[in-house]
C-alpha cells in the first residue's frame, strides 16, 4: 500500500470497562494476520492500557516523542503478531497543554511511519475527555464499543450525540462487546440506532458482537490476545470478522498522506492552528 492509504481507526466507548483495549489489541493481531502493517497507539494518557494488558514494560513512551527526546521508531515496542505499539504518554492529561516544541515536532515525528504502515489503531479513554475528543475528531473511522446493558445504551447515545452534533463526526462503527447473547446485541444496536436516527444526522453501522467467554478472561490473565491464545474461539472469530469489515472501508485519499493529515487534525482539534 502507498502512504496515502494509511487507515486511522480510533476505538472508544461511552463508559469504561466495556472491552476497548481487548478489541484494540486483538484487532492489531487480526490486521497483522491480514498482512497489514499495523501500529497501535495507546492514547490512554492517564493510565497506560495496552502495554500493561500485554505485560510489557516499555522504556520510552509517546511523551518522549512529543518532547523530541526519542523518535517514534525508538519508542515503539514489538507487540503480538508483529504489530508495533506506541506506549501511552502517561501523565499527559491534555493535548492542548503540549508545548510549542512538542507541537512542532509531532507531525514530523510520525511522518516516517507513513511509509511503513497500513493501519493505525488508537485505543482511547472512555467518555469525553479533551484528549479522547481530539483523537476521535482526527481519526478517519470511529469505532464505539458498548455492552448490552441499558446503561451502556444511555452512555453510548450521549457520546454519539456529542461527537455528531458538536464535532460533526458523520459515522460510527458499533461493536457490542462481552455479550451473553448475540440476539440481545442486535436488539441493543437497533434501539441505539432508532434513538440516534430521531435526532442525529450521523450514520451508525453495526460491525459485530463479541460474545462473553471465559477464554477472554484467561487470555487477559495470561497477557495474551485471545486471537493468539485461543485462535479458534468464538470471540476470536468475531474480532476477525470486525477487522475484515474495517479493512474493507476505503482509505480516503489525501495528497499528503492520511497519517500526516491525522496529526495535523489532531493538533488542530487540540487548539493549535
Ligand atoms: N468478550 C469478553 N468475555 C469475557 N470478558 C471480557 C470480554 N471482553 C472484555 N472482557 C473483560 O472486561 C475487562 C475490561 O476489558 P478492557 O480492559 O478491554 O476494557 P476497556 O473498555 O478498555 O476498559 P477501560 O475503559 O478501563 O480502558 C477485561 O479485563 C476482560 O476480562
Ligand atoms: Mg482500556
Amino acid at each position: 500500500m502507498s502512504n496515502d492509504a494509511v487507515k486511522v481507526i480510533a476505538i472508544t466507548s461511552g463508559k469504561g470497562g466495556v472491552g476497548k483495549t481487548n478489541l484494540a489489541i486483538n484487532l492489531g493481531v487480526a490486521f497483522s494476520e491480514m498482512n497489514r502493517r499495523t501500529v497501535l497507539l495507546d492514547a490512554n494518557l492517564g493510565m497506560a492500557n495496552v502495554t500493561p494488558f500485554l505485560g510489557l514494560d516499555p522504556l520510552f513512551t509517546l511523551k518522549d516523542v512529543l518532547s523530541a527526546r526519542r523518535t517514534v521508531e525508538q519508542v515503539m515496542v514489538e507487540g503480538p503478531g508483529g504489530m508495533k505499539i506506541v506506549p501511552a504518554a502517561m501523565g499527559l492529561r491534555d493535548m492542548a497543554n503540549l508545548s510549542s516544541i512538542e507541537h512542532a515536532g509531532i507531525i514530523h515525528a510520525f511522518n516516517p511511519l507513513a511509509d511503513q504502515i497500513d493501519t493505525l489503531l488508537i485505543d482511547t479513554e472512555a467518555g469525553v475527555s479533551n484528549t479522547s475528543l481530539n483523537f476521535l475528531c482526527a481519526a478517519q473511522e470511529v469505532t464505539i464499543v458498548m455492552s448490552d446493558e441499558p446503561s451502556s445504551l444511555v452512555h453510548t447515545h450521549a457520546l454519539i450525540s456529542l461527537l455528531s452534533k458538536t464535532h460533526n463526526i458523520p459515522r460510527f462503527h458499533i461493536v457490542v462487546s462481552n455479550t451473553h447473547n448475540i440476539a440481545t446485541a442486535h436488539t441493543v444496536f437497533k434501539r441505539l440506532n432508532n434513538a440516534c436516527s430521531r435526532c442525529l444526522e450521523a450514520s451508525l453501522h453495526y460491525i459485530g458482537a463479541i460474545p462473553h467467554d471465559e477464554q477472554v478472561t484467561d487470555s487477559v490473565q495470561s497477557n495474551q490476545p485471545i486471537l493468539m491464545r485461543s485462535p479458534e474461539s468464538k470471540p476470536a472469530a468475531a474480532i476477525r470478522s470486525i477487522a475484515e469489515k474495517l479493512d474493507q472501508l476505503p482509505a480516503k485519499y489525501n495528497p499528503r498522506g492520511h497519517l500526516e493529515f491525522f496529526f495535523e487534525r489532531l493538533l488542530s482539534a487540540s487548539g493549535y492552528r
